[in-house]
């Protein structure tokens, strides 16, 4: 199966909402912790237009359709992710591609710390978080999931270069198929 990832440009981030709205409402609630409604994903995305260098949208797609979609939250010297996949592309390794690229990503923006937060019902992000070496904590209830993220080095500027290669060639030959 061909997938492949790209960020989202800053106007089009109206379309991270209305995908939201599409999907399923145990994934928003897996995902928010609350059932949100399209109100509450309408005010998500003006937070995000009104603040867009804090936010980054890496879209996972497969015959331009979205199939998942990491969130980057960034603040001083910390990363936040967030990942939804589409119920019916789940257990495809999608969420780990999405997982590794982010953090490829960040690790060559000199961020220092990762973490993901989740419920404690979600065993398959937990899983997720501990395949990719965070630590997770129970936080109030709340499963708080941490790393320190190393130091940008060659091999990672040459792991994110020959990805975005690849996404781009897949990208292209998607406007041909
Ligand atoms: C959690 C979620 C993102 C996983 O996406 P996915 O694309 O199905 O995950 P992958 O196929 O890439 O699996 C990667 C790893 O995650 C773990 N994992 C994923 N789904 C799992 C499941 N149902 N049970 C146990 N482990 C699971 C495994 O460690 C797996 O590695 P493995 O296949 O080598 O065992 C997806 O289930 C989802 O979108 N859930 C709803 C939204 C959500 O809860 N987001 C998390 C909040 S940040």
């Amino acid at each position: 199966m061909t997938i492949f990832t790209r960020f989202l440009p800053q106007s089009h981030i109206s379309q991270y909402g209305a995908w939201l709205k599409s999907l399923d409402p145990a994934t928003l609630r897996a995902y928010f912790g609350i059932g949100l409604g399209p109100k509450g994903i309408d005010s998500l995305v003006r937070k995000f237009k009104k603040d867009f260098a804090h936010h980054h949208f890496l879209v996972a797609e497969k015959n331009s359709k979205w199939v998942g979609v990491i969130h980057i939250a960034s603040y001083q010297d910390t990363v936040e992710f967030g990942v939804i996949i589409r119920k019916e592309f789940r257990r495809l390794g999608i969420a780990d591609q999405l997982l590794g690229e982010a953090l490829i990503w960040a690790q060559n923006r000199q961020y220092k710390k990762l973490i993901m937060h989740c419920i404690v019902e979600n065993s398959p992000i937990r899983k997720l978080c501990q395949k990719h070496g965070l630590i997770a904590q129970n936080v109030y209830g709340d499963i708080e999931a941490t790393m320190n993220l190393p130091k940008s080095n060659w091999l990672s500027v040459y792991k994110e270069a020959i990805q975005r290669q690849v996404n781009w060639y897949y990208y292209l030959k998607s406007f041909k198929a």
